[in-house]
């Protein structure tokens, strides 16, 4: 396995886009966990899947290929960018990730990119299940309000239709659920280094990264 930077938090805490910036600049691969939930959840919309169905789950994500490339997200050859952030897939895919059986397949993909490629991944569970042995670990956090706001303006610049409240509310829905589930829940940990992004420049955060990963 190569190197790997291992980033948790909730939504809107920043490690999207500060793991692509330091994966930038360190030249690591910068892949979205989060991204690879969203895949599922989109290709049961899709494909009219009842969510709690495991075994269909299990199935789709078993044939599915999600590959990152210059920060866009390929499911089977597409370009899913916009489809996976809409507020039907944000609404459900919390609820589609609970599943054990589904978890053990998506950890699998996970695991997959490290095997030749110097990575760095943010989600819920990478510093805990995914990377446990992972040399580099971060939690990132920030209030929620302020979380709403950066994925509101994020959103917007996608042109996603949707208000701040709405933002507000699937937020703290999601984090109660990824906080709350039997598996891969997301906690933190002594071995995580904690941010708190509230008030900071994402910059300085950026910097203080790659400060840790170049001091070891
Ligand atoms: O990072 P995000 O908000 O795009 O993630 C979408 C959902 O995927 C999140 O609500 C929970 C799930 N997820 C997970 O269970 N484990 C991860 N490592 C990443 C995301």
């Amino acid at each position: 396995m190569k190197s790997v930077i291992a980033i948790d938090g909730p939504a809107g805490s920043g490690k999207g886009t500060i793991a692509k910036l330091v994966g930038k600049k360190l030249g690591y691969m910068y892949i979205d966990s989060g991204a690879i939930y969203r895949c599922v959840a989109l290709l049961t919309i899709r494909n009219g899947i009842d969510i709690n169905d495991e075994e269909k789950l299990c199935d789709i994500a078993k044939k599915m290929n999600v590959e990152f490339i210059d920060n866009k997200v390929f499911l089977d050859l597409e370009d899913v960018g916009v489809d996976i952030r809409s507020k039907e897939v944000s609404d459900i895919v919390s609820l589609v990730s609970k599943h054990k059986k589904l978890r053990d397949i998506i950890i699998e993909i996970e695991r997959n990119y490290a095997k030749d490629k110097d990575i760095i991944m943010e989600g819920r569970d990478i510093t805990t299940v995914v990377f446990p042995n992972a040399k580099y670990k971060f939690y990132l956090d920030a209030d929620l309000n302020v979380r709403a706001k950066r994925r509101y303006e994020e959103l917007i610049k996608r042109n996603i239709k949707i208000t701040l409240e709405e933002v507000v509310d699937g937020i703290s829905k999601r984090d109660y659920n990824d906080t709350h589930k039997e598996v891969g829940a997301l906690i933190r940990t002594d071995e995580q280094i904690y941010i708190n992004t509230t008030d900071v420049e994402i910059e300085e955060v950026v910097n203080k990264i790659i400060e840790v990963v170049r001091s070891e």
